[in-house]
């Protein structure tokens, strides 16, 4: 079996992602960033379930919608209660192509899939055409069709010299009527344990970039917003309450499903 290439000395974002979901993909480099940020901001564990419950409720929509093909953008590892997991779950004939800019996500992930109809694929996604021409990508989907295309957690990562309105437009005009977008983004805090979180990260060169609720609202201008527009994560649709219980005071994430008309 070939051996993934993953370097032990860097964190990863997607394995702290499932450190704090309680996954076991994860190694001692990624738990000590995401214990040392977690002392700063004890929520962030929380945040990243509120992330995953969230997906879960947009995915259920989008395939009510008749939506069973998805483009994950930034999926990181394809574990528990992610796309492919949740979406199979809703449509066993889902397909899912993760895309990831991460090489050892990719490596990783492609040891996690245990579907034909599910893959990983190496891209940036700020690249739309790289992305939507790949060969993965059009094995996969049929682009024609309905499409999700899913941003949980990835433009967060996006810094501003990316024309991110350009990408999102792009995007736009390149899928078919009816696809949707699921989109979250950290609002970011503004007190001295956020910014001391956001320096421990890019110590580790990860970066995070935080925008507004409008700003977000603009990213989806030419989507038909789905009921509740672009809110907190814990407003959108809530079905248990356990979404709304504990809800922490900086959560501040926001979130929207657009559709494109
Ligand atoms: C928080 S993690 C995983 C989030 C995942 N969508 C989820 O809901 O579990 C964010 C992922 O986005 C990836 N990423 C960051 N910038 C990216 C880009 N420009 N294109 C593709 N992936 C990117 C990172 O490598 C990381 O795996």
């Amino acid at each position: 079996m070939e051996r993934p290439e993953i370097d032990l000395r860097s964190a990863s974002v997607a394995r702290i992602f499932d450190y704090y979901l309680g996954g076991a993909h994860n190694f001692a480099v990624d738990r000590e960033l995401a214990d040392a940020a977690a002392r700063l901001m004890p929520e962030l564990p929380r945040m990243t379930q509120l992330h995953r419950g969230f997906l879960a409720r947009a995915l259920n929509h989008l395939v009510d919608q008749g939506v069973t093909q998805f483009l994950d953008l930034g999926s990181g590892l394809p574990t528990v209660g992610g796309s492919a997991e949740v979406a199979r779950r809703l449509d066993p004939s889902s397909r899912v192509v993760h895309v990831d800019i991460d090489p050892a996500v990719i490596a990783h992930g492609k040891h996690l899939l245990d579907s034909a109809d599910t893959t990983m694929v190496l891209g940036d996604m700020t690249e739309p055409d790289a992305v939507l021409d790949h060969p993965e990508t059009r094995r996969l989907l049929d682009l024609d069709r309905p499409v999700g295309l899913l941003m949980v957690g990835v433009l967060d990562f996006v810094g501003d010299d990316v024309d991110l309105a350009k990408v999102m437009a792009r995007y736009r005009e390149r899928i078919a009527p009816g696809s949707h977008v699921v989109l979250t983004h950290y609002a970011g805090a503004g007190d001295e344990d956020y910014f001391r979180t956001r320096q421990l990260y890019r110590d580790h060169t990860i970066d995070f970039h935080p925008r507004s609720g409008p700003e977000v609202t603009e990213l989806l201008a030419g989507y038909e917003l789905a009921e509740p527009g672009v809110v907190d994560v814990s407003m959108w649709r809530p079905e248990a309450v356990e979404d709304l219980d504990g809800e922490p005071e900086r959560s501040a994430v926001h979130v929207a499903v657009g559709r494109r008309p």
